[in-house]
């Protein structure tokens, strides 16, 4: 049997937007290495529930598959915890030595502010998006199937490249701007490639690049942190389609 681990959890506490939030120090044990750090929290809240002296800690997750982008934690300094390409709900407690101190925060950023303890309110990528990162389908009377367009395979897998975001905000949290240039340009991107997407490119680059602005996210100066902490790898060269994108809607 692999040996049981113990940790000492210095977690973020905060009761809602405008308090002032603290860590608090909590220390588990009997943590299976195969466990994940969401699991870890299940079991700590378990017992903070059976204590009745305070309430649990308030924290994101849906789908636990790393698909969803719900799971928002940055974990001893880095979104995410200590692996490259994972989401917190696939992060694993075997990558953390027995005995550690693990620092559990919020995404930090002014554009995400926090709900309660480790929940922040990402509603502005959800503006984002209702700016123009869809495609107008009318669906009274005769809507015609987007599968009977034709797309050449490898157009079809650079829009999958881009679609694997799964908006989870680490780009954000991670970045010295709090830039979501690496959203925003992979959102854009994924649609501008399709020719569905193609009709609409100017006015969404545009609307969606303002949108960002006025949500108050900053700019972006190339340090390429968001593409070292993105869980799905989305690479920056998408900035400079969006960049390409956002110049040709005012010349062409
Ligand atoms: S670009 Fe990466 S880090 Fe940013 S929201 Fe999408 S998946 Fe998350
Ligand atoms: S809970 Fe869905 S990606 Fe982590």
């Amino acid at each position: 049997m692999k040996k049981l681990l113990k940790f000492k959890l210095k977690i973020w506490r905060q009761e809602n937007s405008e308090k002032i939030g603290k860590f608090k120090t909590y220390l588990v044990n009997n943590i299976s290495p195969d466990s994940s750090f969401l699991e870890m929290l299940d079991l700590l809240n378990d017992k903070i529930i059976r204590n009745k002296k305070e309430t649990p800690i308030s924290f994101d997750h849906d789908c636990r598959e790393g698909i969803c982008g719900m799971c928002s934690l940055y974990i001893n300094g880095r979104a995410h915890g200590p692996e490259n390409l994972v989401t917190t709900c696939q992060l694993h407690m075997r990558s953390f030595s027995n005995d550690n101190i693990i620092y559990v925060e919020p995404w930090r950023a002014k554009s995400f502010p926090i709900i309660k303890d480790l929940i922040v309110d990402r509603t502005s990528f959800d503006r984002i998006i209702m700016s123009g990162g869809y495609i107008s389908v009318n669906t009274f009377g005769k809507t015609i199937d987007g599968n009977i367009i034709p797309i050449a395979k490898n157009i079809a897998e650079k829009s999958f490249d881009a679609a694997t975001c799964i908006g989870c905000g680490a780009c954000v949290a991670s970045c010295k701007n709090r830039s979501a240039m690496l959203f925003v340009s992979a959102k854009i991107a994924q649609l501008s490639f399709l020719p569905q997407g193609k009709i609409e490119r100017r006015k969404r680059v545009i609307n969606m690049v303002n949108k960002m602005d006025e949500e108050g996210f900053g700019t972006c100066t190339n340090t390429k942190v968001c593409e070292v902490e993105c869980p799905k790898g989305i690479s920056t060269k998408y900035i400079s389609i969006m960049n390409n994108e956002y110049v040709n809607a005012f010349i062409f």
